[in-house]
């Protein structure tokens, strides 16, 4: 069998103790990173080392690490989840990096997303969004029903991307406004395609965008930043379509039947 080269790398690490403590970067090397591991086996590998020398480990958010979750998050070289297209930082492999690297992690940042831990964030701002309005509550029958309503194959495509989002926050993290706006677009976008959705369609845009104001999310202004950054390649053809529910639900006063 083959040896196995592993990599030496630095990292410049965001540590913080607490939300109300002042954080800094501190530079740690690391050696012999195996380069299959995921970036989040490095930093457990990393702990391991660190809780044997009596420090504190890194502490950060994860739970599936397999993409789906939407848990994991931070910025590695200054991007969110890593330079890796359509990844969460659970997905970027080490072997994307080099010998000798120099690798800066910090948290994803925001007016809304407060540092609790290291590279660990509040984002219950997301939550908050989709209480608001992020959610049918009429009654839209049984399976049965569903399967009666003829929806074109290419709405309940798009409905699919958009109900991709899986809330991660690092389209906020990239946006130079720090706005949620692709994130809400996704989820307005995933109901405003079908007609489940519609019957609280004006409620639904109006309260979402004020939560989004109410937590201090900035406004979007068309960087693309966030299109860029998503793991899950959600496009901004959806905030458009978020603007034209917004218009619709402001200028002519779309039926809220049944809307609370
Ligand atoms: S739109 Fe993309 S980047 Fe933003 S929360 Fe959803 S999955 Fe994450
Ligand atoms: S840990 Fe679930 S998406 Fe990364």
């Amino acid at each position: 069998m083959s040896e196995h080269k592993t990599i030496n790398i630095t990292l410049k690490v965001w540590r913080q103790a607490g939300l109300q403590e002042q954080g800094r970067f501190e530079t740690i090397p690391v050696e012999d990173v195996d380069p299959n591991m995921s970036f989040l086996e490095m930093l457990d590998f990393l702990n391991e080392k660190l809780i044997l020398e009596d420090k504190e480990p890194i502490e950060f958010d994860n739970d599936c690490r397999e993409g789906i979750c939407g848990t994991c998050g931070a910025m590695v070289n200054g991007i969110p989840h890593g330079h890796g297209k359509g990844m969460t930082i659970c997905q970027l492999h080490m072997r994307a990096f080099s010998d000798g690297d120099t690798i800066v992690v910090e948290p994803f940042r925001s007016r809304a997303f407060k540092v609790v831990k290291d590279l660990i964030v509040d984002r219950s701002a997301l939550d908050k969004i989709i209480q608001a309005g992020g959610y049918i509550s009429v009654n839209t029958g049984g399976a049965a029903d569903a399967n009666a309503l003829p929806i074109a194959q290419e709405k309940a495509e798009e409905a699919m991307d958009a109900a991709a989002c899986v809330g991660c926050g690092a389209c906020v993290a990239s946006c130079p406004n720090a706005s949620a706006m692709l994130f809400v677009s996704a989820k307005v976008s995933q109901f405003a395609l079908l007609p489940q959705g519609q019957p609280e369609a004006t409620r639904r845009v109006l309260a979402m965008l004020k939560e989004m104001d109410n937590c201090g999310f900035g406004n979007c202004t068309n960087h693309r930043a966030c299109e860029y950054a998503c793991p899950k390649e959600v496009s901004i053809t959806h905030i458009a379509r978020f603007n034209r529910e917004f218009l619709k639900a402001g200028l002519f006063g779309r039926s809220t039947v049944g809307a609370k």
